[in-house]
């Protein structure tokens, strides 16, 4: 291109942005006026869009420059604004905001004339809300498969004993605002998913929840600020996940400084509304050191145990049906037997990728692979868990 050329192809592409913006300011001006919010701050809500708009009240249209187009698109009644070209008011908890759509000619990116504008006081609650609704549009996390008293106990002495009512009557009869529950047993039988199962249920309540792991533990240690981690300021739940070393018994490992700290910090804390710890250990009850499996402390033990027959089934059964119209559901539960939760669903994805590979579900195959693999890991390297703190040398030692 020459020089002349490129000059004026450079002069009307600034023209065109001079255009665009000047629209763009002229549109937020508009707002002002036409809605009283002083200073609007345009946004593109993106993923924030579907779950902001489902959760907001729609309010009136208002025309841009006296021109308002409607849209009677019946599709998405409830997120789309129903209008081509004018200004919606929506209000979510109080805030005011507004949906702008003046796109015209031919741009390319017309984001700068279709928007969201809110007032700049609340852009950061709008914010805070967006997250909120987005969190809580995603799909609820499954509950683990376990025997159903089991599953039900879990859910009364946590979930069920923080609802309104049962609190209420547990303070008015004079009992604890708090309750520690244990759940134990070998790995890969759903210890951590029922935590997540449980802050789901807490997330949906609007509840307080908060998960603490050894690292979560060691910084906090290392900073005294232990306290922390076992307070909530609303009612809530306190995970504290593969808290091994933490719990073990005093005699076994020798009375060590972070258990007493640990306990100290279990009984001293302040219960506002109301408080369940759910303590997740691989470690057998008799290693527990029995300080702190005393009432008030631990309230409840459940071991999750490998699953038998009737849970084999059940887990197996949740499989996507092209799995399930392929595969021998009775011999996929016999030959598993003995293995973990977690073992059979690895079995699953050895499944899938044996189908992305060659177009078959083989469960034959899946069983050999799942030996090969596993012999191949030979002895498996112990799991770094609990309390640890490592000398130069490697070992591990209890703090
Ligand atoms: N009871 C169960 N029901 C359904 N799936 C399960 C169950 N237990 C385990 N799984 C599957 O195995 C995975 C690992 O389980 P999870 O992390 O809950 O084990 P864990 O008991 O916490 O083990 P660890 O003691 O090693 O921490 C889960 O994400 C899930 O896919
Ligand atoms: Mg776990």
């Amino acid at each position: 291109m020459n020089p002349t050329a490129r000059k004026s192809v450079l002069a009307i592409m600034s023209s065109q942005l001079k255009q665009y913006t000047a629209d763009h300011r002229y549109l937020l001006e508009v707002v002002t006026q036409q809605t009283g919010l002083a200073e609007p701050v345009a946004v593109e809500l993106d993923e924030f869009y579907v779950p902001l708009l489902k959760a907001a009240r729609k309010g009136p249209l208002l025309p841009i420059d006296g021109v308002l187009v409607r849209d009677w698109d019946p599709d998405n009644r409830r997120i789309a604004p129903g209008f081509q070209l004018g200004i919606r008011l929506y209000d979510l908890e109080g805030i005011r905001f507004v949906r702008v759509r003046c796109g015209h000619g031919n741009q390319s990116n017309i984001w700068g004339l279709d928007f969201i504008a809110v007032d700049r006081k609340d852009y950061r609650r709008l914010y805070k809300i967006a997250l909120r609704c987005r969190r809580d549009s995603e799909p609820p996390s499954n509950a683990p498969v376990l025997p159903a008293e089991q599953l039900d106990l879990l859910w009364k002495n946590t979930i069920g004993y923080l609802e309104a009512p049962n609190l209420n009557r547990i303070k008015a009869y004079g009992g604890r605002a708090r309750r520690g529950v244990l759940l134990t047993g070998a790995p890969g039988n759903g210890k951590t998913m029922a935590c997540r199962w449980l802050w789901e249920a807490c997330r949906q309540r609007r509840w307080d929840y908060r998960l603490v792991t050894p690292d979560n533990y060691r910084q906090a240690r290392a900073h005294d600020t232990i306290e922390e981690l076992f307070s909530v300021d609303r009612r809530g739940i306190v995970f504290f996940d593969d808290m091994d070393l933490a719990l073990r018994d005093r005699e076994t490992v020798h009375e060590t400084e972070d258990q007493a700290v640990f306990l100290s910090a279990l009984d001293g804390i302040n219960v506002h509304e109301g408080v369940v710890f759910v303590f997740t250990t691989n470690c057998s009850l008799d290693l527990i050191d029995r300080a702190f499996k005393r009432p008030g402390r631990i309230d409840l033990v459940l071991n999750f145990k490998p699953p038998d027959e009737r849970l084999r089934r059940q887990l197996i059964e949740r499989w996507h049906e092209d799995i399930l119209g392929h595969i021998n559901v009775d011999l996929a539960v016999a030959s598993t037997e003995g293995f973990s939760f977690a073992e059979i669903e690895e079995l699953k994805n050895l499944l899938v990728m044996r189908c992305m590979d060659s177009g078959d579900w083989d469960w034959d195959w899946a069983l050999k692979q799942f030996d090969v693999n596993r012999s191949e890991l030979g002895s498996r390297p112990r799991r770094h868990v609990g309390f640890v703190n490592r000398r130069n040398n490697g070992d591990e030692i209890p703090f």
